[in-house]
């Protein structure tokens, strides 16, 4: 039986609606076999007869829990930052060529790793992650997620249409091989498997209702696809599906929608369909430096949250231009500044932790520390950089530090990454 326990300062969010979080000047955080098994302030701990000497004590550092992304690309590690066009000009030039690559088992291990480690280096801990449409990669994918104790959900991509060859599956081979990763892999350890078409521009018809069955058949897996990104996708999309109402119709007709499904994007929604994905109790990833790199659009959260749908925040790298979820909380900021509104630090910090994990249906395992829960945590230095030491020595309160940290904070920030407990980065 292991046990460890950590003293610093520490936050995490309580409750996302309404809006509670715990911080703790002072605080104690106690971790056996890989678990929360207490948390408080130091002096609760002291008076209760606990040597806080055996504590590992880091007065400065801030003690938050891993950070979650909704939606992310792992073999997009090799094209982020990708110059020029749009959706559909991006996908064509940089995003399918470099996931044909991934056809080499060899590349596609090591790249896993390296994926894996990015992600941990930034501070996240679980991710729900489009792999390629290659079996084998994306058995790589979840081999180093296992291998590393992560709690991850990933897919093998569904695309049998308008892309490169290489990288095509077929409707009923992509299926098949869905379902071979799903039985290995979907809730062994801390893995799960999500349903995959890429978007409905590249599947057939065919495919998006083989993959809609076999979500019927495994109703505990996720799905994960986008959905209205970008104008002249939208379009075409309406070309190659004409039998659809609009684009939401075209995962709802194939029973795609629900509430384990997590649309990445959905800028340019219609009242009719932001109203459908809500009864339906779909998921939105918000993915603001993906949508401003791509120019896509500005997502408006304040009217998607007015309409009551969940919505979780998502790097969407290699079209996203970070996997640091700080960062990203800071671009999000910047997009809702842009539409009236102004996200405040402890609701973006909230999507990034408990409010990501209740999207993906995961609170009763991370998001926050309460007892029992996955020991999946990080220790943020706000003296990582001079410019930080100097701004945040002029913060007055936790919100302010946090607002700061989201505004010129990234890895640099994350002293330590603990999965499970066992530490992990650096
Ligand atoms: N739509 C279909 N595929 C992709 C992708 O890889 N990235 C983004 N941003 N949008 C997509
Ligand atoms: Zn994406």
């Amino acid at each position: 039986m292991s046990n460890e326990a950590y003293r610093a300062r520490i936050l995490h969010v309580t409750s996302t609606n309404p809006l509670r979080y715990e911080y703790l000047v002072d605080g104690v955080l106690l971790v056996e076999d890989g678990k929360i098994k207490d948390i408080g302030p130091a002096q609760r701990f002291l008076q209760a007869g606990f040597h806080l000497a055996v504590c590992q004590h880091d007065p400065d550092y801030l003690i938050v829990p891993g950070f979650i992304d909704t939606h992310v690309h792992s073999p997009q590690l090799d094209i982020i930052g990708s110059y020029g066009g749009q959706l559909l000009d991006w996908l064509n030039k940089y995003t399918f060529p470099a996931e044909a690559r991934y056809a080499d088992v060899t590349y596609a291990a090591t790249s896993a790793v390296a994926f894996l480690d990015s992600l941990l280096d930034a501070g996240t801990t679980t991710a729900l992650v489009f792999a390629t449409s290659h079996l084998q990669a994306t058995d790589q994918l979840f081999e180093a997620a296992d291998e590393k104790g992560m709690r991850l959900i990933a897919g093998k991509v569904l695309m049998d249409q308008n892309a490169l060859p290489e990288i095509l599956d077929t409707a009923v081979g992509g299926i098949a091989d869905s379902e071979t990763l799903i039985n290995k892999w979907h809730g062994a350890g801390r893995l799960g498997y999500a349903i995959t078409p890429r978007f409905a521009g590249s599947s057939s018809v065919q495919q998006l209702q083989l993959a809609g069955e076999l979500h019927k058949k495994y109703p505990d897996t996720w799905v994960q696809t986008h959905l209205s990104e970008n104008r002249d996708e939208i379009d075409w999309v309406a070309q190659i599906h004409p039998d659809t109402s609009d684009y939401l119709n075209a995962y709802e007709k194939y029973e795609l929608v629900g509430e384990r499904s997590v649309f990445a994007h959905c800028i340019h929604l219609t009242e009719s369909e932001r109203a459908r994905l809500a009864d339906a109790g779909g998921k939105v990833a918000f993915c603001p430096s993906s949508n401003m790199f791509l120019g896509s659009g500005l997502l408006d959260f304040k009217q998607l949250k007015r309409d009551e749908i969940d919505v979780s925040l998502a790097t969407d790298v290699g079209a996203g231009t970070s996997l640091s979820m700080l960062r990203t909380m800071g671009d999000a900021y910047k997009v809702c500044q842009l539409r009236g509104y102004s996200l405040s630090a402890m609701e973006a910090f909230a999507m990034s932790t408990l409010g990501n994990a209740q999207c993906l249906h995961l609170d009763k395992y991370i998001g926050n520390f309460e007892v029992g829960k996955e020991a999946d945590f990080l220790m943020l230095d706000p003296n990582a950089t001079d410019l930080s030491s100097r701004r945040t020595g002029l913060s007055e309160t936790i919100e302010d530090e946090l607002f700061v940290m989201m505004t010129i904070g990234d890895e640099r920030t994350v002293a330590a990454t603990y999965v499970e407990g066992n530490l992990t980065r650096p």
